[in-house]
């Protein structure tokens, strides 16, 4: 594995969309597969993690990680509110990423001193986020609202903006989002299957991290 260079304290969004080809999308349901889950990812070569705050131990989780996995960088999903945000950043998280967006978030985050990488999904949440100042967009729900084609429809009025795409990707399909000049880096929850967690096959996690590390991309 490459050696990584050291990241800030609070990575701006691009540095969390350089870092590796995919942002894991994670949801935990048991607080004890959070730190051997992060050390399998980072083993594998990818440290941004995202952990949604879709169950009720997530912050716990993210706090655990923050603690105990210095070399992860450990973000929060699924923030759709200030205190959302709020809670994340107490728990550890150094970034959030958010399924949508509203000014709420956007001024909470930047409040906070919190990367966001908002959720869009037309030219209208586009313009909305970049008016707000956010030019590193995730693309959700990706393959439901227009998969690649719609990026390549997008690079032409918002050349400036690059996307990480989320929702419906996979390693197969990650190769066609990353080929394209505005896409950063792909979203999925393909590395961290349930039934893995379930069964703790860390070594499983580490080699879908591995194989997802080594997607090429521009
Ligand atoms: C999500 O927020 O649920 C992500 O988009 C993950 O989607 P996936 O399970 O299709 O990768």
């Amino acid at each position: 594995m490459a050696v990584k260079q050291a990241i800030a304290d609070r990575p701006t969004a691009a540095e969390v969309m350089q870092d590796a080809a995919v942002i894991p999308v994670i949801v935990l349901q048991d607080p004890a597969h959070a730190v051997p889950l992060a050390r399998a990812l980072v083993a594998g070569g990818i440290r941004m993690l995202e952990v949604t705050l879709r169950t009720p131990v997530a912050l716990a989780c993210i706090e655990a990680i923050a603690k105990e996995v210095p070399e992860a960088v450990i973000g929060a999903g699924t923030v759709r509110s200030a205190s959302d945000a709020q809670a994340a950043a107490l728990a550890g998280a150094r970034f959030a990423v958010s399924p949508g967006y509203t000014r709420a978030v956007g001024k909470a985050c930047h409040d906070l001193g919190l990367a966001l990488l908002p959720g869009v999904a037309t030219g209208s949440e586009i313009m909305m986020a970049q008016e707000d100042g956010y030019t590193a967009l995730k693309f959700f729900p990706a393959m439901q609202a227009g998969g690649p084609a719609m990026l390549k429809a997008w690079h032409g009025p918002f050349n400036d903006v690059r996307f990480c795409p989320t929702g419906g990707v996979t390693l197969q399909n990650a190769r066609e989002f990353l080929a394209l000049p505005n896409v950063a880096c792909v979203g999925g929850s393909w590395l961290t299957p349930a039934d893995a967690l379930a069964a703790q096959d860390w070594a499983r996690v580490t080699r879908l991290a591995g194989e997802a590390a080594a997607l090429p991309r521009k």
